[in-house]
């Protein structure tokens, strides 16, 4: 199969793009400012996901199978002081890559996010109303909306957590949602130093973590299924901040002596509402796939695994 990525140099969709390489795929992955290594089993096109013509050029030159919408605008307070930009880096970059996957017949996979719910609807699955509480929610709903009208699938990630294969040294570190939560954590102990756990309201304080090559896997799934409808790509456990923390001293054999809990960094507020407890649930994910979704034990260990081997640490 053939396969067109937006973002592939980003985390998510770096992951994407492994997941797509080791299912045997052929991978064309767009980027704005990544540049992939010379060896790269796949193609790195420059497109720029705003430009429909640009967009529409690259998908006929490659003539897709499958097209994975994965890129973002990930700038927090650039989309709020320029909401035409960020509705152009959203919706529009949704219509711009659906609009040219419907023309070469390729399926449709956006990737979307669990901060489409409000932070009350703790155990949300596939058919839960969404009721975003900030831009970002907003803009990923409506989003979500071309993609399902145009007949093709809406992948929600949650607590996305593993390796940035396309830039290993890209910084890890906590932030308000559950991303890079374990790394930056066996970062700190395993250097010896302490660790802060965030703990306070105003947080995204109870999710559902996935594994990022995890959730790349099952969007392959999704396309090579042509599913349709709404998914949710993560794993099976619901879990406090205090309880992943606790759960990754236990599977990396780190030192939970080390952890502390205190409230957030302000410098990290977004100056913006933050679903609190955003649990996801999987059952059409899970009937329509034949799968079962992963313990968040099991995702950690198959993190630390990852890891462990550095060759697989970066896609080549
Ligand atoms: N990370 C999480 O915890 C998390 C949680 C929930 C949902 N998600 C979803 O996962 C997806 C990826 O997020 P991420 O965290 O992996 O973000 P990321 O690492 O910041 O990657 C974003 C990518 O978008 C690309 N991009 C930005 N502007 C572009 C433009 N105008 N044209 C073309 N490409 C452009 C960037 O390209 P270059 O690299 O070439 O500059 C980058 O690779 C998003 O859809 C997000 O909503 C992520």
């Amino acid at each position: 199969m053939k396969v067109w990525i937006t973002g592939g140099g980003g985390f998510v969709g770096s992951n994407i793009v492994r997941a797509a390489l080791d299912a045997g795929h052929e991978v064309v992955t767009t980027a704005q400012s990544f540049v992939a290594p010379v060896d790269a089993g796949y193609r790195v096109e420059s497109v720029d996901m705003t430009h429909p013509e640009g967009v529409a050029a690259s998908v006929r030159a490659f003539m897709p199978d499958l097209v994975i919408h994965c890129a973002i605008l990930n700038d927090w307070h650039r989309m709020y002081a320029d909401r035409d930009l960020a509705w152009a880096c959203y919706v529009g970059a949704t219509r711009a890559t659906s609009a040219a996957a419907a023309e070469v017949d390729a399926h449709y996979v956006l990737v979307s996010t669990d901060w489409v719910f409000d932070g009350t609807q703790a155990g949300a699955d596939e058919g839960t109303p969404p009721n975003p509480i900030n831009l970002y929610g907003a803009l990923k709903l409506a989003s979500e909306m071309v993609a399902l009208e145009r007949g093709g699938a809406v992948a929600r990630v949650s607590g996305v957590n593993g390796l940035h294969l396309a830039r290993p040294e890209t910084p890890r570190a906590q932030d308000r949602g559950f991303g890079y939560f374990v790394a930056s954590i066996v970062d700190a102990l395993s250097a010896g130093a302490s660790f802060t756990v965030w703990e306070a309201p105003e947080i995204n304080m109870v999710a559902t973590p996935s594994l990022a090559l995890e959730c790349g896997e099952i969007m392959v799934a999704i396309g090579e299924a042509r599913a349709d409808g709404v998914f949710h790509c993560c794993g099976a456990d619901a879990v406090t901040r205090r309880e992943l923390a606790f759960l990754t001293c236990e599977v990396f054999g780190l030192d939970a002596g080390l952890l502390r809990f205190g409230p957030p960094d302000p410098e990290s507020m977004l100056g913006a509402p933050v679903p609190y407890n955003t649990t996801l649930t999987t059952p059409r994910t899970d009937r329509i796939l034949g799968r079962s979704a992963t313990s968040a034990r099991q995702l950690l260990e198959r993190f630390r695994m990852q890891m462990s081997s550095p060759e697989k640490a970066v896609i080549t």
